[in-house]
């Protein structure tokens, strides 16, 4: 069965395995273990198959960043972490994807999210905008 823990210390190197796999360009070993602390880890028998970033800011839940393991997806593990984010008390969801990433955008409409904003070349390494996509509860 999967569970949604804190993440530890000790996962940074699992997540960085995933994060590697699973995005074209991933985040930093930096960027990562900055984050641990606001990092969430999808675990069956002890194995991390994916992980979600939740930033609070007042009012305000941020998802910065989540992947699910490519051996794994498809199989509600994004959806599991997404409704992490939920359990917070916050009324306002933000995050940002990238306009290309169909099945990621699908997974946040189907909690309601709706697209809000573009920014303009938000990702560097080919110039793509960013949808924001917000919630309100
Ligand atoms: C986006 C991502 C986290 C989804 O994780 P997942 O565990 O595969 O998602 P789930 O199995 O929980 O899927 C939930 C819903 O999302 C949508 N979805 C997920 N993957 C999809 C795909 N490849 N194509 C179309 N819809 C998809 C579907 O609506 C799906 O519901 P359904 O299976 O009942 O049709 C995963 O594909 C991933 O890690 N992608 C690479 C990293 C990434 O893009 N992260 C998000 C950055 S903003």
């Amino acid at each position: 069965m999967i569970t949604i823990q804190k993440a530890i210390k000790e996962d940074i190197p699992f997540i960085i395995n995933i994060e590697n796999r699973a995005f074209f360009s991933p985040w930093t070993e930096v960027q990562i273990t900055a984050s641990i602390d606001n990092a969430y880890a999808a675990k069956e028998a002890n194995v991390i198959k994916g992980f979600i970033i939740i930033e609070t800011i007042l009012d305000e839940v941020h998802v910065l960043h989540m992947a699910v393991d490519p051996k794994f997806q498809r199989k509600g593990i994004g959806k599991k972490l997404m409704e992490k984010a939920f359990e917070f008390s916050g009324k306002k969801f933000f995050l940002e994807v990238r306009e290309s990433n169909f099945p990621a955008q699908k997974l946040y409409k189907g909690f309601g999210f709706k697209v809000i904003s573009r920014r303009k070349n938000y990702y560097k390494d080919n110039n793509e905008d960013a949808l924001v996509m917000g919630l309100e509860k």
